[in-house]
């Protein structure tokens, strides 16, 4: 299906970790469409070896970077732009980790340094991510940067913990930054919403099969795939939304619009 829908955009794609990541799916498809980007991950995520293969796939390279350090995010900045010649279009931050969720201390005891790195590398990453770009001019104008989000920054979901809050901030973020990067630059800064994914952050959640199975119940077109999600991320980078920003934008099935389901009330009949 690829249309050379990104023919000549440049970019900078974070957290493909494995191929089950949508970030790892985002980067294939971005190639298939005509771009050529840098991928990028946490120092100790490249260790995994399993990104190398993905680089190679797209006949790119990979550039460690620990989003949670600034000069990190200038130094993923400075080698991109020597490598592209110049500035850049789109960027996906694809980032999240809660030591609470993966340690499974319970939302009443939350350790309280985990619950700051939480917010530090899934939401203040996000805005390192764009004011170090700010800084740096690192994106041309039109460009666009989105990033991931789950619907726990509405709505309650017990084992969602400290993620929710993170996610919260991020889409918080995406508005705020939006706002003033689109008025100095004319950048545009989204979240996608994304259905519950099979992936290793995923899957770290507690009850996670639980809440695959109850989205597919309730959603009317069923959960949206990895696949799914990457390609309304390249839509996104594309010039086809080009006034599309400061949005918190639902990938979802229809899942976050739906109260019950047939096959909901069906299963709960007594
Ligand atoms: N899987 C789901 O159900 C789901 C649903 C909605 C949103 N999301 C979001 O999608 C995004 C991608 O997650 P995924 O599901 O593809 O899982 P994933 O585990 O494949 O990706 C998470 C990535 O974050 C990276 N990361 C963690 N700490 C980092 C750091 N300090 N610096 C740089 N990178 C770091 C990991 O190395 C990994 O590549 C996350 O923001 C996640 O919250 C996932």
């Amino acid at each position: 299906m690829a249309n050379q829908l990104l023919k000549g955009k440049k970019g900078i794609i974070s957290g493909a970790l494995d191929e089950n990541s949508i970030a790892w799916k985002v980067a294939l498809k971005a190639k298939e469409e005509g771009a050529e980007f840098v991928l990028t991950n946490a120092p100790v995520a490249l260790r995994m070896g399993k990104i190398n293969e993905l680089a190679e796939a797209c006949n790119t390279i990979v550039i460690p970077a620990d989003a949670t350090k600034v000069e990190d995010w200038e130094n993923l900045y400075s080698q991109s732009m020597e490598r592209f010649g110049g500035k850049m279009d789109f960027m996906l931050h694809s980032i999240g980790m809660s030591p609470n969720v993966r340690k499974g201390r319970d939302y009443g005891d939350l350790k309280y340094e985990w619950f700051q790195q939480s917010l530090d590398i899934s939401a203040l990453s996000f805005h390192k991510m764009l004011q170090t770009a700010e800084k740096m001019d690192a994106l041309n104008e039109w460009g666009s940067v989105v990033a991931l989000s789950y619907i726990a920054a509405q709505r309650a979901f017990a084992s969602y913990s400290d993620m929710a809050q993170a996610k919260a901030v991020l889409e918080s973020i995406a508005r705020s930054y939006g706002e003033r990067y689109g008025r100095l630059k004319k950048v545009r800064v989204n979240t996608i919403s994304q259905s519950p994914t099979k992936t290793t952050a995923g899957t770290g959640i507690d009850g996670f099969d639980a809440f695959y199975a109850y989205a597919e119940s309730l959603s009317p077109l069923g959960n949206a795939s990895a696949d799914d999600c990457a390609n309304y991320v390249l839509a996104m980078f594309s010039d086809y939304t080009r006034m599309v920003t400061m949005q918190n934008l639902f990938h979802d099935g229809g899942f976050s619009f739906c109260g019950i389901s047939d096959v909901i009330v069906d299963k709960m009949k007594p």
